[in-house]
C-alpha cells in the first residue's frame, strides 16, 4: 500500500507540489494524468524516494519512507520495479544481458537460474526469440516489452510507469497498456501509471489522481470511465478547451 499525505515541494522557486494526497491500495493500478509540467515525474520521484519532500509523508505499508535510511531505504527500493519512457536498456548488451544485470548484480542466483527466469520473465511480456538482440535491432513496441521484464525481473511489488508508452504509435501503445494491466493483475502488483493515454489508462486503472495546481483530484475507474462529477477532471479528460481549468 502506498499512501502519500500532504506532501509538499518547491523547485527553483516554484510550489510544484502544493498538497498532495493520495492512497494507493495493494494491487490497485493508479492512473496519475495531468498537464504536462504539472509534476507527476516529481510526485514519483518522491515515491520512488530519489527526491526529499520539504514537507508531507510517505508510506510504503507501514513504513514512514522520510525516516529509513541506508540500507532500510534500499530495502524498500528493492521491493519497487520502473519503467520509463526511454525503457533505459543497456544499448550494448543483448536483451539478455540486460535482464541478466540485476540478477547478476544483487543476487547469488547462479547462470542456470539466471536463465530459467529470464525465460520466464520474457514469457510473461509475451516476448519470444529476442534473446540474443541488441536494442537497437528492436521495434519500439519489443522495447518496452524489454522494459517491462526488466522491470519485473527483481519480482518487485510495486510498480512505476512514467509515460511508458510515449513514441509509440497508437495501436501498439494500447497493446502495451493492455500488457501492463495483464502483468499488474497477474502479479497481483501496487501500480501507479503516468499516461496522456486518455481514455484508454481508464481501461487498466481502478483509480484515477489528476494532478492539477500541486494538488490531487481523484476518482474511481469502472468499465473503463471514471465516475466523477469534478468539472476539473471532467474537462481534462474529455479534453475540452471550454471549462475551469485556461489551456495557453
Ligand atoms: N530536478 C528539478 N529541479 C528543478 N525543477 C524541476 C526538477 N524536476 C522537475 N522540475 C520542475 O517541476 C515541474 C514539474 O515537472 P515534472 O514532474 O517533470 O512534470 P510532468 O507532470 O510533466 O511529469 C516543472 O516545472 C519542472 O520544470
Ligand atoms: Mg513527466
Amino acid at each position: 500500500m502506498i499512501r502519500v499525505e500532504n506532501l509538499k515541494k518547491t523547485l527553483t522557486g516554484t510550489e510544484v507540489l502544493r498538497d498532495v494526497s493520495l492512497r494507493v491500495e495493494k494491487g490497485e493500478f493508479l492512473a496519475l494524468i495531468g498537464g504536462s509540467g504539472s509534476g507527476k515525474s516529481v510526485l514519483l520521484k518522491h515515491i520512488a524516494g530519489l527526491m526529499q519532500p520539504d514537507s508531507g509523508r510517505i508510506w510504503i505499508d507501514d513504513e514512514d519512507l522520510g525516516s529509513l535510511r541506508g540500507r532500510k531505504l534500499e530495502m524498500i527500493r528493492r521491493r519497487y520495479g520502473f519503467v520509463f519512457q526511454s525503457g533505459a536498456l543497456f544499448d550494448s548488451m543483448t536483451v539478455y544481458d540486460n535482464l541478466a544485470f540485476p540478477l547478476r548484480e544483487k543476487t547469488k542466483l547462479s547462470e542456470s537460474e539466471i536463465k530459467e527466469k529470464i525465460v520466464r520473465e520474457l514469457e510473461q511480456v509475451e516476448l519470444h526469440g529476442v534473446e540474443s538482440k541488441y536494442p537497437a535491432q528492436l521495434s519500439g513496441g519489443m522495447v518496452k516489452r524489454t522494459a517491462l521484464a526488466r522491470a519485473l525481473i527483481m519480482d518487485p511489488e510495486i510498480i512505476f510507469f512514467d509515460e511508458p508508452t510515449t513514441g509509440l504509435d497508437p495501436i501498439i501503445a494500447d497493446a502495451m497498456l493492455k500488457l501492463f494491466g495483464r502483468c499488474q493483475q497477474r502479479l497481483n502488483l501496487t501500480g501507479i501509471i503516468v499516461s496522456h493515454r486518455i481514455p484508454q489508462i481508464f481501461s487498466i486503472a481502478q483509480k484515477v489522481a489528476m494532478l492539477h495546481e500541486g494538488a490531487i483530484v481523484s476518482a474511481p475507474c469502472e468499465n473503463g470511465t471514471i465516475q466523477t462529477d469534478n468539472r476539473i477532471l471532467k474537462q481534462f479528460v474529455e479534453g475540452a478547451i471550454e471549462g475551469p481549468v485556461r489551456y495557453e
